[in-house]
């Protein structure tokens, strides 16, 4: 009798744990098979009525599950390096689309949209170009050769360019070390005309101006507002503001909020373009990425996401993360190697953060 209860007390130990043990696999795994009711199967881009982004490298895409990746959660990329300027004009008579032509077919093949990033930037001049010392004629009629080419053979096919990317520095003045401040007595008029020859290429194009820190910075913001009064009252065509959104698990959500509001009063297309959120903000050699701090990253994601919903709808562009997983993100070296700042973790498994960005989508 004592036997058969000892046997009977250890068989349910035994199914209790491995109920327990079920529940733990189950949550994991169950968003993938689809089997619990209680994990949201959807992927990013079957719930935002707006296109879901990210930044890619054509060096990444040839890791199958990285391709994979992509093309199951979102409907639009954005090369990560391989339209910029010094990629694409590697010389003063020669182009270089190898990777541009890349991007664009892969997403053509898979039906995403492209984003262009980045047209005018002021790190990404090549070196051919800041050695010849061009006074500002000749300066902007190379320039907008440029813009022309690049945009008119993607017209059609890249749907929307950052034209203009980085222009002022923390606290709203110009930047200092771009090489178009002392070419220029007004730059920003400069700027306004580039917008100007990529609608001239490319009038269906959406086009937008792109900047780190715009709603944490008030004085940032209010330079590109100003900007954006100017280009509407000259009629420089500036469809949207793309604010990069590198923030992170200790970003204030308050100061977030109220400089969202305020940049969304333009009325212009409002673009995340870049975002990742940092966890590892003290950049510390012995950082562990606790269950915890997934938590945190998740929540920060939701309220980001949730916020961009809260927008009018006409507004409402796309949400670009700025990577697709920990195990690729530029992150590991400019900021720290222990970085965990995207939606998918490196063996490509859906992070809490991906759930958190799922929940704050309507
Ligand atoms: C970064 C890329 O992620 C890196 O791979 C590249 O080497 C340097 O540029 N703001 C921008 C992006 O507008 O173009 C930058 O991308 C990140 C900061």
């Amino acid at each position: 009798m004592i036997n058969k209860q000892i046997i009977w007390g250890i068989f349910f130990v035994l199914i209790f744990a491995s109920c327990n043990n079920d529940e733990k696999v189950v949550f994991i795994n169950a968003d993938e098979s689809g089997t619990n009711p209680n994990v949201p199967t959807q992927t990013l881009k079957e719930k935002a009525k707006f296109k879901i982004g990210a930044a890619v490298k054509m060096k990444d895409l040839q890791d199958v599950n990285y391709k994979n990746a992509v093309i199951k959660h979102y409907s639009q990329i954005t090369g990560e390096f391989e339209m910029k300027m010094a990629n694409i004009w590697t010389s003063s008579t020669a182009y270089n689309y190898t990777a541009a032509d890349y991007l664009v077919n892969f997403a053509k093949d898979n039906s995403l949209e492209v984003h262009g990033h980045t047209l005018v930037w002021y790190r990404s001049f090549p070196d051919w170009f800041v050695n010849a010392k061009y006074d500002s004629i000749a300066f902007e009629s190379k320039v907008k050769v440029f813009i022309t080419d690049v945009v008119g053979r993607y017209k059609g096919r890249v749907k929307s360019w950052d034209v203009v990317n980085e222009v002022f520095a923390d606290g709203g003045a110009l930047r200092e070390e771009s090489i178009i401040k002392p070419i220029f007595k007004d730059p920003i008029g400069f700027y306004g005309r580039c917008f100007q020859y990529a609608k001239a290429a490319d009038p269906d194009a959406k086009l937008f101006y792109n900047d780190y820190n715009v709603v944490l910075d008030a004085g940032k913001r209010s330079a590109i507002k100003k900007m954006v009064t100017r280009f509407k009252a000259k009629g420089y065509p500036i469809d949207g503001v793309g604010d990069q959104f590198h923030y992170a698990n200790d970003t204030n959500k308050q100061t977030m909020q109220t400089g969202f509001t305020d940049m969304a009063s333009t009325g212009l297309l409002i673009h995340i373009s870049e975002l990742d959120i940092k966890v590892n903000t003290a950049k510390s050699d012995s950082y562990v990425f606790t269950d915890a701090e997934a938590q945190k990253q998740s929540e920060t994601y939701k309220y980001i996401t949730s916020m961009y919903e809260a927008l009018p709808q006409n507004q409402k562009f796309a949400i670009t993360t700025w990577g697709v997983t920990d195990k690729f993100t530029w992150l590991t070296e400019a900021w720290h190697p222990k970085e965990y700042p995207l939606l998918l973790d490196s063996e490509f498994n859906k992070k809490p953060a991906y759930q958190g960005f799922l929940s704050g989508l309507k």
